[in-house]
């Protein structure tokens, strides 16, 4: 993978005179509502979205409805979020009817797909911002632009491959962040729309990755994941992923992990960084797809079910309490149901901690939306069902045997479902719910766990670290 070229600081210099532009402006928006949806590259990208939005002098309202600025970040990875992603913009048509001076914005991955567009522009004349995931950063005049022409600017750009850096952000909170590592996706799988909307894959460089740890470090992260669609084929400024992981590692802070990893690409170096890096957690995301050697070949994984099978063993050797998590698509184009069975089969060889399923969403220029297709809609649903029941087994299985042990848990909120309660994830990423208070929020309390639920873990804590 190729090094690419940052965008220029004299552009990004351009962006911020933009954003004091519009703070000037007497009708911009004085408040922004932004919907993520999707993965975490948006979650990240929406929060550089608010730190620019905030520089333009608005400030984030909690309910949609009564923002003045509502901007939805997109996903299209399957049909189903594309249709909720359109459902809700035109919902706002009948908004905008009784609140004309709303400013609609669409971005992410759904806008950059070919043809939407200029789809978008005809047909929902209504919205003010159609961009691209490419020319986020151009956020600025882009919002300028509207206000100033007061018709809609459309502009989605076709060519990728720059790296931007030095973004106003505003992040979720800042004891558990992200930090990305490197953009876009070149491997093609055959039913997988990301690598065109995200474009050709590009790293940063180790330099600034490390530069912005340090400063999420000293702003009071206890927990960085690490994010890239395929983090394995990290390279940046000759650096492999491994060796980055190791510099990160030496800084301290509490917990690293990171997501996405392509089975194809997981380094010896990397198996062996779980056995060895201090700060690195005992968990791992690594999405098999399918158990099916025929299967993964037509999707174009490069790896068959016993290689898959050999990088469990061989990180369970070096890191014995490491908890797998996966995606599985049923249903692809074609699966027999024994190829079907074989993914069950390894389901239960693996014993996944989770496991996220999806039935296959043929995608408009993916390979895989030609490929012939006669397993009835009601079949795959059956298979999916068997899937998610044998895997909830697991689950459970999986919880209850963490009853009695001692996790350090780091709290990440008051829980939704009891307000004398929160809640926090363990190393290996279990969620724990536990008697306590908003003040824990941010910290690392010492817990046993008491009970085991569908989902998540009950504790009760035993001590408090500071
Ligand atoms: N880069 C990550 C995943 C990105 S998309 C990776 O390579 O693992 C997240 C998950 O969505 C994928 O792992 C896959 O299981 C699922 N997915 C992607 N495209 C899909 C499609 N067309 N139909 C059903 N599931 C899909
Ligand atoms: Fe999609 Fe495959 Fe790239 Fe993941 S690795 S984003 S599944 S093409
Ligand atoms: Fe969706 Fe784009 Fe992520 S398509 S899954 S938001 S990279």
């Amino acid at each position: 993978m190729k090094e690419r070229p940052i965008v220029s600081e004299q552009e990004m210099q351009r962006q911020r005179e933009f954003m004091k532009l519009v703070e000037k402006l007497p009708n911009r928006p004085g408040s922004y509502h932004i919907v993520s949806m999707g993965c975490q590259m948006n979650e990240r990208d929406s929060e550089s979205i608010a730190g620019m939005l905030e520089q333009m002098g608005m400030r984030q309202e909690p309910v949609r409805e009564q923002a003045d600025l509502i901007l939805y970040n997109t996903c299209c990875v399957r049909e189903n979020a594309e249709n909720k992603a359109l459902g809700n913009v035109i919902w706002l048509k009948e908004l905008k009817k009784v609140k004309p001076e709303l400013m609609i914005c669409v971005g992410g991955c759904m806008t950059q797909e070919k043809g939407m567009a200029a789809m978008m522009k005809k047909r929902y004349p209504f919205i003010d911002l159609v961009y691209g995931t490419h020319n986020l950063y151009k956020l600025p005049e882009y919002v300028y632009r509207v206000l100033v022409e007061k018709r809609p600017v459309v502009e989605v750009m076709d060519i990728d491959g720059e790296v931007v850096e030095g973004m106003p952000e505003k992040r979720a909170n800042h004891f558990s962040t992200f930090v990305n590592i490197m953009y876009g996706c070149d491997n093609f799988c055959t039913y997988c729309i990301v690598p065109y909307v995200r474009g050709r894959e590009r790293s940063r460089e180790p330099e600034a990755v490390i530069a912005e740890c340090v400063r999420l470090q000293d702003e009071g992260a206890q927990e960085i994941m690490l994010l890239g669609q395929n983090v394995n084929s990290y390279r940046g400024g000759g650096a492999a992923f491994a060796e980055l992981l190791y510099r990160i590692d030496r800084l301290g802070i509490p917990r690293i992990r990171f997501m996405t990893s392509h089975p194809k690409d997981l380094s010896d170096e990397l198996i062996a960084a779980f056995g060895e890096l201090e700060h690195l957690m005992p968990q791992l995301h690594l999405p098999v797809q399918s158990g099916s050697d025929e299967v993964l070949r037509r999707m174009n994984r490069h790896y068959t079910r016993e290689h898959y099978l050999d990088l469990v063993r061989r990180l369970r050797a070096v890191r014995p309490d490491i908890g797998l998590t996966s995606d599985i698509i049923v249903g692809f184009p074609g699966e027999t149901l024994e190829q079907f069975e074989q993914t069950l089969s390894l389901v239960e060889e693996v014993r996944f901690d989770a496991a996220y399923t999806f039935i296959f969403s043929p995608r408009t220029g993916t390979r895989a939306a030609e490929y012939p297709d006669d397993t009835p809609y009601e079949v795959k649903s059956e298979r999916i069902q068997r899937l998610i029941d044998r895997q909830q087994a697991i689950s459970l299985e999986t919880l209850r045997a963490q009853v009695g042990r001692r996790e350090r848990v780091l709290v990440e909120a008051v829980s939704t479902r009891d307000a004398a309660s929160v809640g926090g994830k363990t190393p290996r990423g279990h969620m724990v719910n536990f008697p306590g208070d908003a003040a824990l929020i941010g910290r690392f309390a010492d817990v046993e766990i008491t009970s085991a639920g569908r989902n998540t873990l009950r504790g009760r804590q035993i001590a408090l670290e500071d």
